[in-house]
């Protein structure tokens, strides 16, 4: 069966991101962020998700459970505490060196090291399942690079990630329709149609957003 991530891939990002952290240290350029700002206007709007409520849920406060695919330095775990929400965080990333430098800089999360498919949680694991940056590579696989397979990568991953929440997804992709995302080939991006189309064929409740960001979209994908 072909592999939906190859080895080279694998390697690629390893090696982006073992040369950022050792150029930036814990910094946002280490995850090709341009800076803070732009990494938490993500952020908060993937969190949006998160119900509004969950201080008063039967008069105590909710714990949700929430896997970060993708975690980079587990930042989400720190944003969505100063947020005030509660949760029980487990971030998965396939660079070794992004999850020893994660563990370092908050020894209290739980970090493990793949990509969704090494990880394969079970259905339903987690409350919420959220994903900030971690598609917006050029995937090559041994048939990626045809028009007929790209995006394959990212659309399994996707629905992954939905059969692994209880409650819901939330995640971003680079914008397609945006000028300076069309001039860089080593990005990966997406029409918002075709991405909240592939999700509605699973999905009980698709939503998206591209007010926050010009070259950003985030989707919402919700059970219930
Ligand atoms: C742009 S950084 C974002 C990190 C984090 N989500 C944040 O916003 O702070 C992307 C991260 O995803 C990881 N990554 C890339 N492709 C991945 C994949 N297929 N599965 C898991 N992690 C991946 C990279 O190693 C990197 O740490």
């Amino acid at each position: 069966m072909t592999k939906l991530l190859s080895d080279k891939q694998r390697l690629r990002i390893q090696t982006r991101h073992k040369d950022s952290v050792e150029k930036f240290g814990y910094q946002p350029q280490a995850l090709y962020w341009s800076n803070r700002e732009i990494q938490q206007i993500r952020f908060r709007k993937l969190s949006e998700i998160l119900p509004l409520n969950h201080k008063l849920e039967g008069g105590n406060i909710a714990v949700w459970s929430v896997l970060d695919v993708g975690c980079g330095f587990g930042d989400l775990k720190g944003f969505l505490q100063e947020q005030g929400f509660i949760i029980d965080y487990h971030g998965i990333d396939l660079s070794e060196t992004m999850v020893e430098s994660a563990q370092f800089q908050r020894p209290d999360i739980q970090v493990s090291l793949g990509d969704l498919f090494d990880f394969d949680p079970a259905d339903n694991a987690y409350d919420y399942v959220f994903l900030s940056g971690a598609l917006n590579e050029v995937v090559e696989t041994e048939i990626e690079g045809t028009a007929q397979y790209r995006g394959r990568y990212a659309k399994a991953v996707i629905r992954k990630m939905y059969d692994t929440c209880r409650r819901g997804v939330a995640f971003n992709l680079l914008d397609a329709r945006h000028p300076w995302i069309q001039s860089r080939p080593d990005l990966q991006s997406f029409m918002p149609e075709e991405i909240v189309e592939y999700c509605e064929t699973f999905a009980v409740k698709v939503r998206w957003a591209d007010d926050y960001l010009e070259n950003d979209f985030t989707v919402y994908l919700e059970k219930q």
